[in-house]
């Protein structure tokens, strides 16, 4: 809670996008509030994409307590907060806003952290020695990257339409471990773990990768999601390759919020 804060004011926290109503955040959020019997209040906000700054300052002007930030807002972020951890300093994205006592706000990016935890405590897969493959290396990718490196795998690898831009995540997250890259129409090599962080999905595109690409027991991993799963989970259910959309990723990056917000530890399991 804020410093001039009263005991009494319920603390508001937000997710903020463009657009925002699809968001499942608030729902999971009070959800969690319900469940460790937290007073806060968690709501979607709308924001125009050419108020970003002006609107930011009214929330820190009404000493709101925390932040969920989502498309198209998440670089932007980087530039409005008053420190940014690691992850989101790489990353060059926010998912999260963290506000102290003294209203001073941090940039947290809890992205590759709600990825990694769904894959490896929900879907029960290890990243460890595993061969990954990630397509796209928009500002996605950069979220997930580092947590992922962080858990060992034998190799992986960034595929892109723009080979460029892969090269470039290459070399920025060479600190964390070794990854190579490659054009996304030319896709080498076989994968136990296939995440496509691209943003084909929204239009209802399947990036062009084959069959072959998966290893025997392989996974197939959107960290879009939708009612009925993407494109690209679909496609991996029709071809018998195990999925998941990012729905699991979204609620354990929103636990480890809630944990950083309340202190306080949730249960995720029958949320969604
Ligand atoms: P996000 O923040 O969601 O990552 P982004 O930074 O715009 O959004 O990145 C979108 C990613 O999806 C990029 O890797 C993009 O490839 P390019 O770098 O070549 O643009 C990829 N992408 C989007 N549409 C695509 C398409 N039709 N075919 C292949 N890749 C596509």
């Amino acid at each position: 809670m804020a410093k001039g804060k009263e005991m009494h004011e319920i603390d508001q926290y937000y997710v903020i996008g463009n657009p925002v109503k699809h968001s499942l955040s608030p729902k999971i959020h009070m959800k969690f509030a319900q469940q460790t019997s937290q007073q806060i209040n968690y709501e979607a906000l709308e924001v125009p994409i050419d108020q970003f700054i002006q609107t930011m300052d009214k929330l820190k002007q009404d000493e709101v307590s925390g932040l969920s930030v989502t498309v198209p807002f998440k670089e932007k972020m980087c530039d409005y907060v008053d420190s940014l951890d690691e992850y989101a300093k790489i990353a060059g994205a926010v998912s999260n806003v963290v506000i102290d006592t003294n209203n001073k706000w941090q940039g947290i990016n809890l992205d590759g952290i709600g990825l990694v935890n769904d894959i490896q405590n929900n879907h029960h897969i290890s990243f460890q020695n595993k061969d990954i493959l990630i397509l796209g290396a928009g500002g996605a990718t950069r979220g997930i990257l580092a947590p992922i490196l962080e858990h060992k795998p034998s190799s992986v690898c960034i595929a892109n339409r723009t080979i460029s831009k892969a090269q470039i995540v290459v070399q920025d997250f060479k600190p964390f471990g070794v990854l190579k890259s490659m054009n996304i129409n030319h896709i080498l090599g076989q994968y136990d773990i296939v995440i496509n962080a691209t943003s084909m999905s929204i239009n209802r595109q399947l990036p062009n990768i084959s069959l072959e690409n998966f290893k025997q027991n392989a996974f197939g991993y959107d960290l879009m999601y939708a009612p009925s799963g993407t494109v690209f989970t679909q496609w991996c259910q029709t071809n018998k390759i195990n999925s998941s959309d990012g729905k699991g990723m979204l609620l354990e990056l929103s636990k480890e919020a809630f944990l950083k917000w309340r202190e306080v530890n949730v249960c995720t399991d029958n949320i969604l």
